[in-house]
């Protein structure tokens, strides 16, 4: 038998179930070892699912990671808590995954990279849109020429609101819709051009009063910011929670010689029309009667199933993790939506050369 990397998992709630579903794939070479979440029913229900018996339930992170013997951290919980775990994992010798965003502040994104190089271990940042298999595809199509030379690119991630009471306050969250959400297209986009923009200007609804419709939410919901790139690629990456209907991830990409759609989550081979409804159809669709289109393999349509081997595949060897997805990309993320909330706030364009002198 081959090693498997051992893995201790901590939040046990909507993310750690997409992650869970990968490890379930990649058994031959990942192993859960233990899972800690506050609330020590949300472990039990999400072992079951996965028809896990062999594993340390616990409901404190420090006493875990005392006590459990494994190689990796997963860390699945609310955003303001991943500087905090990451930090404890790596003073015990531990590879780590963090969810996005890295964290709510870039300093402590800074010092979550700064601590997985002393400790001489890997921070791998779960961008799953990096393994979308429709954007891989799509790029492939880019890079054999068929669109011609890129010139435009249009990103979004959109839906109604997250569930997470977490997501309703910057101390939390660390903004509104344009972290939470917003972090996707501009991760995909930063990964794709190697983290080389070059200006930026944006605007938010501004979050509380001044929101469409979140009053009581902290943070915006709704957002945009126009982003350039070296390469002379211009890109319009937008974020809301006025999104009804089932969450969008869209990316149209213009080119010199032809064009693309990509519909990350209304694109399955699925018509359906459904007078009772559907059990589920896609994330965040309020109601599922009617003309809908079920998601096919969701979890393995947004990327999250390849994601987790690259890192377990990665943690094996001790190796950084793809552009993309190393920690030093999900700080890079971090640093651009804190100048495009900076952009909006003061209605100015940001250019990256002004911030390094
Ligand atoms: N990549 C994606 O598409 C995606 C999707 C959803 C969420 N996320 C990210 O995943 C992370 C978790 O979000 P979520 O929606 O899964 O859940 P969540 O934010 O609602 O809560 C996560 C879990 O953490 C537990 N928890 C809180 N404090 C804890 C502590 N001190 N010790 C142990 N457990 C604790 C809670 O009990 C809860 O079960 C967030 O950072 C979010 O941004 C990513």
């Amino acid at each position: 038998m081959g090693k498997k990397v051992r893995i201790l998992m901590v939040g046990a709630a909507f993310s750690a179930d997409l992650h869970m579903d990968a490890y379930a794939r990649s058994t031959d070479i990942a192993q859960i070892v233990a899972i800690c979440d506050k609330d020590l029913k949300r472990v039990e229900s999400l072992a079951q699912r996965y028809g896990l018996t062999d594993y340390a339930a616990y409901d404190d992170y420090e006493k875990a990671i005392e006590e459990v013997d494994c190689d990796l951290v997963d860390i699945c919980l609310p955003n303001f808590l991943h500087h905090w775990a990451a930090m404890i994992a790596f003073k015990k010798g531990k590879h780590v995954i963090s969810e996005k965003p890295l964290a709510t502040t870039v300093e402590d994104a800074e010092e979550m990279v700064r601590a997985a190089e002393k400790a001489g271990k890997k921070l791998y940042y779960a961008e799953d849109w990096m393994f979308a298999p429709a954007l891989l595809k799509a790029w492939s199509i880019v890079e054999e020429g068929a669109i011609g030379t890129p010139l435009y690119i249009r990103a979004r991630e959109c839906h109604s609101g997250s569930h997470s009471p977490f997501a309703q306050t910057i101390k939390y969250c660390g903004g509104g819709c344009m972290v939470h959400l917003g972090c996707h297209p501009v991760s995909f986009l930063l990964g794709l051009k190697n983290n080389q923009w070059t200006e930026l200007v944006a605007m938010t609804s501004g979050g509380g009063d001044n929101n469409f419709i979140h009053k009581k939410m902290e943070g915006e919901d709704w957002s945009a910011c126009i982003i350039k790139f070296a390469d002379g690629t211009s890109a319009l990456l937008e974020a809301n929670y006025i999104t009804v209907g089932g969450m969008e991830d869209v990316i149209d990409i213009y080119g010199t010689k032809g064009r693309m759609h990509i519909d990350l989550t209304f694109s399955s081979a699925i018509n359906c029309f459904s007078i009772p409804g559907v059990s589920y159809t896609v994330e965040k669709a309020e109601i599922t009667t009617g003309w809908s289109k079920p998601a096919v393999d969701e979890k393995f349509n947004l990327g999250y199933v390849n994601e987790i081997r690259h890192f377990i595949e990665c943690a094996l060897e001790n190796k950084d993790a793809k552009i993309g997805l190393r920690g030093i990309d999900g700080l890079e993320t971090l640093k651009v939506i804190n100048l495009i909330y900076k952009s909006a706030r003061e209605g100015i364009k940001i250019t990256n050369d002004s911030l390094k002198k």
